[in-house]
């Protein structure tokens, strides 16, 4: 067996995707970010990674599935998954799936970035785990907040179509039930304080009955103030046997720690997020005085160019509002996202944009953080990204342009600089990715066609 600090040492711990309060004070709710994902989200995320599996016991046999089949799943719950559109297991499910569903149960850290079939996967074991002739709770799923297990609980109602006997239950706040009479549905999906409460206070589960304990989206759950701890009393009430199963976008050492708290002796599955790269862009900077001369930049640019869409971004909502104003002046059809809307608000903007509604979306860094969106072919640093000591925040331009040129596409990477110091910043940045930044005039349309082509 795997000691701890063996496991630990071959687990290097990624970057924070989003972590939490960014270099420039601006505040990332965490939560709010993974829901906009699940809004905007209609298909798995494209990796090519290999997962890396750590086994508890490394001498048993390491099983993948290759196909839904393969699982032998009820004949029921089968249709359902393929009622879902789903044809075969995603990367992550290949393994995943098969660690779960077990005999002997076995207990699993899941860790890959959001929109690689993590809930989907856990939905599919906990349908596949109840006895629908036990009319108790016996699988109980903890998420962050209301709308994340709102959406859980959705993929569950899907998923088990077809099973009729297995029932769902939302332990989340406003949902009241009686006190002392125990529920009859085999799976509770809902935050941690009212489920909490549902297994203490209220004895509405009969937590020694719980056979299956999966913990969604752990980054965010311990950003959470109190989340963490509730979480941590729910599983003591739980026994040794329960089967714990823990998903998470990041692996950050925190995450790592609160694991390790929940889920002993773990298989660990792991799918590194694909490397964004600068290869298949071509990067240029344009010299500019004042936000009016970027803006004239920005529109001789834009006016000179076949461009399918673009993304603009800012260092500030104000920037951004301006822009966006002026831009709609000059005729452009531009979508704005926004620090002040709320989440749904934000998925729409960015449904409307991916449709083609909008070619243009200006945005603010902190907005835009986290999104996938694919087809761009041109991304604007109409502020450069910098840090609070004013200097390059080259993991942000690089999440930032990395957008652009994906799956082979070609794409185009224009930064404007208006002060010495910006001037510096592009160098740091050409530095620290020993790549070329090239001057372009946008005044002069034959050398801008000649480059951009
Ligand atoms: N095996 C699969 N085949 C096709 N689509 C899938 C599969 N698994 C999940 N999906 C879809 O991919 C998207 C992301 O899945 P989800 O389980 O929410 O990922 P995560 O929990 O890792 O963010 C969802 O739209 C989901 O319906
Ligand atoms: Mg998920």
């Amino acid at each position: 067996r795997l000691g701890r600090k063996k496991v630990k040492s071959n687990i290097v711990p990624e970057k924070s995707e989003n972590g939490g309060w960014r270099k420039d004070g601006d505040k990332v709710d965490l939560a709010e970010q993974s829901l906009l994902n699940k809004l905007i989200r209609h298909s798995l995320v494209r990796n090519r990674n290999q997962v890396e599996v750590l086994q508890r016991d490394p001498t048993s046999p390491l099983y993948s599935v290759k196909t839904f089949e393969e699982l032998r799943l009820k004949p029921d719950l089968l249709k359902g998954v393929y009622n879902m559109g789903f044809n075969r297991p995603s990367r992550i499910q290949e393994n995943a799936l098969p660690m779960m569903l077990a005999q002997p149960p076995q207990n699993l850290i899941a860790q890959s970035q959001s929109g690689t079939g993590k809930t989907a996967a856990f939905s599919l074991a906990m349908l596949s785990h109840v006895n629908p002739a036990n009319k108790w709770t016996q699988c109980l799923c903890i998420a962050p907040t209301y709308e994340l297990a709102l959406q859980i609980g959705q993929v569950i109602e899907q998923m088990g179509k077809y099973c009729p006997d297995v029932k769902l239950a939302y332990g989340i706040r406003g949902n009241r039930m009686e006190r002392g009479i125990k529920l009859q549905e085999q799976i509770v999906i809902g935050t941690p304080g009212t489920v909490l409460d549902w297994c203490t206070k209220y004895r509405l589960i009969e937590p020694k009955k719980i056979t299956m304990f999966v913990l969604d989206e752990a980054d965010v759950m311990i950003a959470t103030q109190g989340h963490r701890d509730q979480s941590i009393r729910i599983h003591r009430q739980l026994t040794k046997d329960c089967q714990m199963l823990l998903f998470s976008a990041t692996f950050e050492d925190s995450v790592w720690r609160f694991a390790e708290q929940v889920v002993p002796d773990p298989n660990i599955i792991r799918l590194k997020r694909e490397e964004e790269t600068l290869d298949t862009i071509k990067q240029f900077y344009v010299v500019c005085k004042e936000k009016e001369d970027k803006f004239t930049a920005l529109c001789n640019l834009y006016g000179s160019l076949t461009i399918a869409q673009a993304m603009i971004f800012c260092h500030t909502r104000k920037m951004a509002a301006w822009l966006t104003a002026n831009l709609t002046k000059e005729g452009h059809q531009v979508a704005l996202l926004s620090g002040e809307m709320t989440v749904e608000q934000r998925a729409s903007v960015i449904e409307r944009y991916r449709n083609g509604k909008e070619k243009v979306l200006v945005t603010t860094n902190v907005c835009s953080r986290g999104i996938d969106v694919e087809q761009v072919s041109l991304v604007v640093n109409f502020d450069l990204p910098v840090d609070m000591d004013g200097n390059a925040d080259n993991e942000t331009y690089l999440h930032r342009i990395g957008r652009t040129g994906r799956f082979g596409r070609r794409g185009f990477a224009v930064n404007m600089v208006d002060s010495k110091h910006s001037m510096d910043i592009i160098n740091q940045i050409e530095m620290h990715f020993n790549r070329r930044i090239t001057k372009l005039d946008t005044s002069d349309l034959e050398e801008m066609e000649s480059l951009m082509s």
